[in-house]
């Protein structure tokens, strides 16, 4: 029996919490799968920046690149590796090079997705590094008023640039007076006017790693840590599929295996609005209670892939979607169908096999890893590459603690899955207990839902989550489609009562959806959280 090494590389940028973790986590797993008559193991090394000559071949099986949508010196390699020597990696660099927001939204319009209504407009100023664009404009450029659009649109809109990223160039559009102002101030970029999903009752984005997709509630006018919410029941079961089969859509369409899908519920309906994020935000300072779940669907997704040398889909062959989205069909049937094609494509069931199989332990390496000092001095570099020095001992622990929070609902999720097996399977597994400890410094009170915004829930059906007291009342088990299709999910999070103490932390509600084989989703209405109506210059958030 010979060993087997797959190689695995990381392209990475500022990126330093999650590949840490990921690396850990890896080496921990002690993987030694058998393959065919070997044995497969994998070794996890960082890219390094350098030349190369063509045909260099590349040592990788399989690359998760971090840099492809502004580095291009790594883009290029990545290209090359791919047609040269066959290299998978994640996520597809043409479909990252050439899909923006605008194409993206066009295509999934296509698709019948309820997208807000929206327009481009050619750009205030013309560019000035090509003489050709003087004589274009005067032979054809037409003469248009910006405030017949606005009428047409209607207001509320959104001015956005149709390639951007991180909120620069956004503003909220209320009147003719900011449309002008807005359009003045747009220089040379090539702006969208998009209808305002207005009001809007729930902000959620699904991040899409392989077949699993996680959902989390978002509040855009949140601090920059808090804008993830740690909340449970925030969707049922239908809507949790609609926004899964959404996010599967997408990232099959576009051959994106990392990507983050941002969509708005107005009554009762959900309006993708931005889906071209094919470099998501991966830090534990955004992400902080939902880190460890995204570094192990990573974990799960990227070990899958390199072990089974699964295809990576080269070209995006969009005509089995269009087919679909010709049928006299409602949507919904139609998404359905858009979803089955995903799931083919991602191998969704041979993917869930082979974890079953393989990274069974995952769940408790992970579980252990996250309350580990390794764990923490991760998130202790981070929050110094970007926080003030004074302010990191404080919100080292604020991110501490609300990991340690996962890590009681995680508990608790495992034991419920234990207790749902046989009585045979079931003997001799024990519970797991764990000990968080209560952190030096408590977290920030204004986390996970406590600054108001989410703080009171119109329907009633909102549950409280509070660990500063080490108590922690349970969520109500969701009752519609997704959970009856997974039945672990009702688990997740439905008894939260695990005796330790950990952060101060206190929400209105409910759950996430966990890992592949755990999702809960959930019913509450939430209060409508508006965005400001200016967002120029800012840079709220960097995309590593
Ligand atoms: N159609 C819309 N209706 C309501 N709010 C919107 C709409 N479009 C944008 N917004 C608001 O503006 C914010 C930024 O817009 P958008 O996500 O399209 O830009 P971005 O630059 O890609 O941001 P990011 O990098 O965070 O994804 C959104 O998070 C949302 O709060
Ligand atoms: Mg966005």
């Amino acid at each position: 029996m010979a060993n087997v090494t797959r190689n695995i590389g990381l392209s990475l940028g500022a990126d330093i919490c999650w590949p840490g973790c990921y690396e850990e986590i890896v080496k921990r797993l002690n993987l030694s799968i058998p393959h065919g008559g070997d044995s497969l193991d994998f070794h996890v090394e960082r890219i390094t920046v350098e030349p190369y000559y063509l045909r260099q071949p590349v040592r990788y099986d399989l690359v998760l690149d971090r840099l492809t949508h502004w580095f291009h010196t790594s883009r290029e390699w990545i290209k090359k590796a791919v047609i040269m020597d066959g290299l998978y990696v994640l996520n597809n660099p043409w479909s990252l090079q050439s899909m923006e927001k605008h194409s993206t939204y066009s295509a999934m319009m296509k698709l019948g997705m309820p997208i807000p209504e929206t327009w481009m407009i050619p750009p205030k100023e013309l560019m000035s590094d090509n003489p050709d664009v003087h004589p274009t404009m005067e032979r054809y450029g037409r003469h248009f008023k910006l405030d017949e659009i606005g009428e047409r649109l209607g207001y509320p809109f959104f001015m956005k640039p149709y390639d951007g990223g991180a909120w620069v160039g956004v503003s909220r559009i209320d009147n003719p007076r900011q449309l002008h102002e807005a359009y003045e101030g747009s220089g040379k970029r090539v702006m969208h006017l998009q209808k305002a999903v207005d009001p809007f009752d729930l902000f959620v984005r699904a991040i899409g790693v392989g077949p699993q997709v996680h959902i989390v509630k978002y509040d855009p006018a949140a601090p920059l840590h808090d804008r993830y919410k740690v909340d449970f029941l925030f969707v049922d079961g239908e809507e949790w599929q609609v926004l899964t089969d959404t996010c599967l859509t997408i990232n099959a369409f576009f051959g994106w295996e990392f990507n983050s899908c941002e969509s708005l519920r107005k009554d009762g309906v959900f309006h993708p609005i931005d889906f071209a994020n094919a470099c998501p935000d991966f830090q534990v300072t955004s992400l902080h209670y939902h880190f460890p779940e995204m570094v192990k669907n990573m974990v799960r997704w990227t070990l899958f892939c390199a072990a089974t040398k699964r295809e990576m889909q080269m070209n995006q062959d969009w005509k089995p979607f269009y087919a679909i989205a010709k049928k006299d069909l409602p949507y919904s049937e139609r998404l359905k169908g858009y979803a089955k094609i995903a799931n083919e494509r991602m191998e969704t069931d041979r993917f869930r096999e082979w974890c079953d199989k393989h990274l069974s332990h995952l769940d408790e390496v992970a579980l252990e890893f996250f309350g580990t000092d390794v764990a923490k001095g991760y998130v202790r570099q981070k929050v110094a590459a970007l926080f003030p020095q004074h302010e990191v001992p404080r919100f080292t622990e604020h991110f501490w603690g609300l990991i340690q929070f996962w890590r009681k609902t995680e508990t608790d999720r495992l034991n419920h899955s234990k207790a749902a097996k046989t009585p045979e399977a079931e003997a001799g597994q024990q519970p797991i207990h764990i000990d968080t400890h209560a952190p030096e410094t408590a977290p920030q009170a204004q986390s996970a839902g406590s600054n108001g915004s989410n703080g009171s829930n119109g329907s009633g059906a909102s549950t409280s989550v509070s660990t500063s007291s080490g108590d922690v009342s349970a969520p109500q088990v969701p009752t519609a489609g997704a959970a009856a299709q997974e039945p672990a999910s009702a688990q997740a999070g439905a008894d939260l009562s695990v005796g330790a103490s950990a952060s101060s932390l206190s929400s209105s509600s409910s759950s996430s959806s966990a890992s592949s084989a755990s999702k809960a989703p959930a019913a509450s209405t939430p209060p409508a959280s508006k965005p400001g109506n200016k967002f120029n210059g800012k840079k709220p958030k960097g995309k590593n």
